[in-house]
């Protein structure tokens, strides 16, 4: 690899930059994809270039970014909130405390204004169209053979040949599937495939910013996504994360999520229903799909299950993510993907990231971190069983077996 450091520097700070302004618009998924993406060059340049005067700035960087993730991460953990059993598809968490993420401010005022005009429309929501599309390609997603092909078939084929599906084609895919799989990732490699708009909600920051109109808010994003592609004739991809938040318990505001949920309904069935030109998706994602009901579960032809990785895409994760770093010998890639089962895609991005960590960690504690030529020593196979040690999985057995109850009953693939 022969990039300069400046250009490393420059995409790290690119990177930093998009995190920090989607963190602030409340995108978690998003801006933590773009924190690792920032982390990832800055542990590039260190390595490159282990005597750069910079190297401790750009390392305190790295560890502040990832503790930013850790802080996104947690103010929307699953730990409070434990299955409903598959049968009862209603009630979610039972008294779960909603987003740390007390984002307020931003001047969605929603107010009386009447407007069918895109431009005013689109003002309203200017933070959620994003005009630099994530560049994700396929090939960084790993495994999921069945989300890409069901998200090439009713998405980017439709798109470039409609003429090919006299039939239609599905407008809604839900993905669901436990925490760091993936279903964020596939909707960044969705968008970066679609030529028009890719807009991004955040349900859960989006409900509590939109608290008390958030039913207007819906309709004001949709009415905005059909005149996008019916004005401008592009398609419109529009990604709801935490869908599941949409049908949050709250209890501050009767009957305000029933409007929300009938709202999106509707909407959704608008979608569904339109001409066949109509180039307008809706990918929504959730890790708790148990809390979505089943009128709610209809309006995605596709439902589709994200799986923690099996052996071999926890092979493929291992050597895509120790491909950047200076090994001692080779690793036995194999025998990590074994004894990782239960391990989440993101937790093994984790684990290749903290080994890395340690060997740079040592090398400035060791004080030698600034002399001339001084070097991390490469990672060996010790390493990773050291980090597994101390690193557990992040999603328990028994959340995987109601994740599977509920998939065998209501996936649509
Ligand atoms: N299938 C995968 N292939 C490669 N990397 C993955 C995969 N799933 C997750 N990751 C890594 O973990 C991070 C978090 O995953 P994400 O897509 O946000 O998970 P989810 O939305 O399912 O919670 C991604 O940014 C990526 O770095
Ligand atoms: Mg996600």
């Amino acid at each position: 690899m022969s990039l300069a450091p400046q250009e490393l520097e420059n995409s790290a700070s690119k990177y930093a930059a998009e995190a920090i302004k989607l963190d602030s618009q409340g995108s978690r998924g998003m801006a933590i994809q773009s924190y690792q993406r920032a982390i990832e060059a800055l542990v590039k340049l260190v390595q490159i270039y282990p005597d750069y005067k910079l190297n401790k700035v750009y390392m305190e960087r790295a560890n502040a970014y990832q503790n930013r993730i850790k802080a996104l991460q947690m103010s929307h953990g699953l730990d409070d909130d434990s299955p409903a059993p598959a049968e009862s598809a209603s009630a979610g968490g039972n008294g779960r405390s909603e987003p740390a993420n007390g984002k307020s401010g931003s001047s969605h005022s929603g107010g009386g204004k009447s407007s069918g005009n895109v431009e005013t429309l689109k003002a309203d929501f200017d933070d959620l169209v994003m005009k630099d599309k994530p560049k994700v390609s396929w090939d960084e997603v790993i495994g999921l053979d069945d989300a890409k092909r069901a998200i090439r078939e009713s998405i980017v084929y439709p798109m470039k040949r409609p003429d090919l599906f006299p039939l239609g084609w599905p407008r809604g895919i839900l993905l669901y599937g436990p925490p760091g799989c993936g279903k964020t990732l596939l909707a960044a490699a969705a968008a970066a495939e679609i030529d028009g708009y890719f807009i991004n909600v955040d349900a859960a920051s989006m409900m509590s910013k939109w608290l008390g109109e958030a039913e207007k808010n819906i309709s004001k994003l949709f009415k905005m996504a059909r005149s996008l592609n019916e004005n401008e004739g592009v398609p419109v991809l529009l990604f709801i994360d935490e869908i599941d938040s949409l049908l949050g318990q709250r209890n501050s505001e009767v009957g305000g999520e029933v409007r929300v949920k009938n709202q999106f309904l509707t909407e959704m069935d608008g979608i569904n229903g339109k001409s066949k030109e109509s180039q307008l998706y809706v990918i929504g994602a959730t890790n708790k799909p148990w809390s979505l009901e089943a009128g709610f579960l209809r309006r995605f032809q596709k439902r589709i299950y994200v799986t923690l990785p099996d052996n071999a895409s926890r092979t493929n994760l291992f050597s895509q993510y120790t491909k950047p770093l200076n090994t001692e010998g080779s690793l036995k890639i194999e025998e990590l993907a074994k004894i990782t089962e239960g391990y989440s895609a993101s937790d093994v991005k984790d684990i290749c990231q903290s080994v890395q960590l340690r060997v740079v960690n040592e090398l400035f504690e060791s004080g030698k971190a600034m002399e001339a030529g001084a070097n991390p020593r490469p990672v060996g196979n010790n390493d990773f069983k050291e980090i597994l040690k101390i690193r557990k999985p992040s999603v328990s057995v028994d959340m995987i077996r109601a994740y599977m109850r509920w998939s065998d009953q209501f996936k649509a693939l």
